[in-house]
């Protein structure tokens, strides 16, 4: 692997960009590598290098890059309004087809994150029950903002207390976190029964993609939904990762479920920078009526509505889902195949288009603190000859696959992670 451009370009960013990255997260991945542009399924680095795109942008990309629809949606829009921070049709047309999609959501707002709509999501849930804590478990990220970057991924000993992620967060930000281990029903209901007169909220990711995709066990997220209903909680998705990739409606859809609440970004605007809120009616009535704010000054802008209409439209009337599904679930089974036969213990979690591959583990982790005994040097290494071979899932054992993922694709792919583990 060809490192040269990359490596001197880190140099020459870590002088001008404080850590020569602009996502912090993105500094864990070894080697750091530059890319000059992105086609399709694939990208490519400064040292002229393709790779199957297995990382999709942390999940964004689910038409892959410089995808027809996207482009003509956008280069239209931008001939007629970049951004009006005022009202235009686009927000009624996009609003219009969420609606229409996502099972039991009557109404939208538009952000521009992730982390700003869960915020607004907390702010609605703590505006409408009036109490103030809010309940998150353990590994879940729902964006970088210090009251709910919470045992994120805390080290063992910090299991089942809500700590800091990061310097710089003060507890006096957090202290009406609570934080629970994923997929125990017990402690959620002895936690709402205690103590639900004080807590607004509950959100989950409905699969834990940011720890290990642990899929939830049968019954946990019904029990979330009803326990908080039955304890005046607001619950609350957050489907910024599962959100038009697990199923066209995301968790609800997939799962059957309604929340309160559904927080979207990433996938819905297929690589422009949206986020979102869903719920019914009803739930937004705190800010039809004015008694909490969400503002914003890029909310709505028109070329970020437009990429997501033509993203969404796209994935309406295409429906890959299967094929992506189907893509995932192949190359989990080469994993555990060859691992079994290599006698190495692994195995892969997640559902369709989304799954973590768990070197060091042989039954599938359901919470946080399970992925704590995962062999990340092991799978460092096979994720580097998967590199080299042109082949580029996250760092954090993580696979995302697009809309236009093809078998040809997938061909390559299998065959490197054949080379990949017999250089293990
Ligand atoms: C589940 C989840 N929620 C929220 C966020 C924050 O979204 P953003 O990075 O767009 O602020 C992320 C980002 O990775 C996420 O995975």
């Amino acid at each position: 692997m060809n490192l040269t451009n990359s490596q001197a370009n880190y140099e020459k960013a870590c002088q001008v960009l404080a850590g020569g990255v602009s996502s912090g997260i993105r500094m864990w991945a070894d080697p750091i590598l530059y890319f000059s542009h992105a086609n399709g399924p694939y990208f490519y680095d400064v040292d002229g290098q393709e790779y199957i795109d297995y990382t999709l942008a942390w999940g964004p990309l689910i038409l892959g890059s410089n995808h027809p629809s996207i482009n003509a949606a956008v280069s239209a829009q931008i001939q007629k309004s970049y951004t009006l921070g005022a009202q235009h049709q686009l927000e009624i047309d996009l609003a219009s087809k969420l609606v229409s999609i996502l099972p039991g959501v009557d109404q939208m707002i538009f952000s521009n994150t992730g982390s700003e709509a869960v915020q607004a999501a907390i702010r609605i849930a703590r505006a409408t029950t009036g109490r103030t804590k809010i309940v998150k478990f353990e590994g879940h990220y729902h964006g970088w903002l210090n009251n709910i970057l919470v045992s994120f991924h805390p080290p063992k000993e910090q299991l089942g207390t809500p700590s800091p992620t990061t310097q710089g967060q003060p507890e006096s930000e957090y202290q009406d976190t609570l934080v629970l281990p994923w997929n125990d029903p017990e402690a959620l209901k002895n936690l709402l029964e205690t103590r639900g007169h004080e807590i607004a909220c509950v959100i989950t990711e409905p699969l834990l993609a940011n720890s290990g995709s642990c899929v939830a066990q049968e019954g946990f997220l019904n029990t979330l939904v009803d326990s908080c209903r039955s304890a005046g909680v607001i619950s609350i998705f957050d489907e910024v990762i599962t959100g038009f990739r697990i199923a066209l409606g995301g968790a609800r859809e997939h799962f059957g479920l309604i929340p309160d609440l559904s927080v979207y970004a990433k996938a819905m605007a297929g690589g422009f920078t949206m986020g979102a809120v869903g719920g019914r009616k009803e739930m937004f009535d705190v800010l039809r009526e004015g008694k909490a704010i969400h503002a914003g000054t890029y909310n709505g802008s028109s070329f970020n509505l437009a990429a997501a209409l033509a993203t969404v439209t796209t994935l309406q009337t295409e429906s890959p889902y299967e094929s992506m599904h189907q893509h995932g679930y192949a190359i989990r089974a080469k994993l555990e195949e060859l691992a079994k036969q290599k006698g190495l213990p692994l195995i892969t979690t997640g559902l369709g288009s989304v799954f973590s591959a768990h070197f060091g583990l042989t039954t599938a982790p359901l919470n946080y603190a399970d992925t704590l005994e995962v062999d990340t040097d092991l799978y460092k290494r096979f994720r580097q000859s998967l590199l080299k071979r042109g082949i580029h899932p996250l760092p954090d054992g993580r696979w995302y696959i697009s809309a236009v993922h093809t078998t040809k694709e997938l061909d390559h792919t299998l065959d490197a992670i054949e080379k990949s583990f017999a250089e293990l």
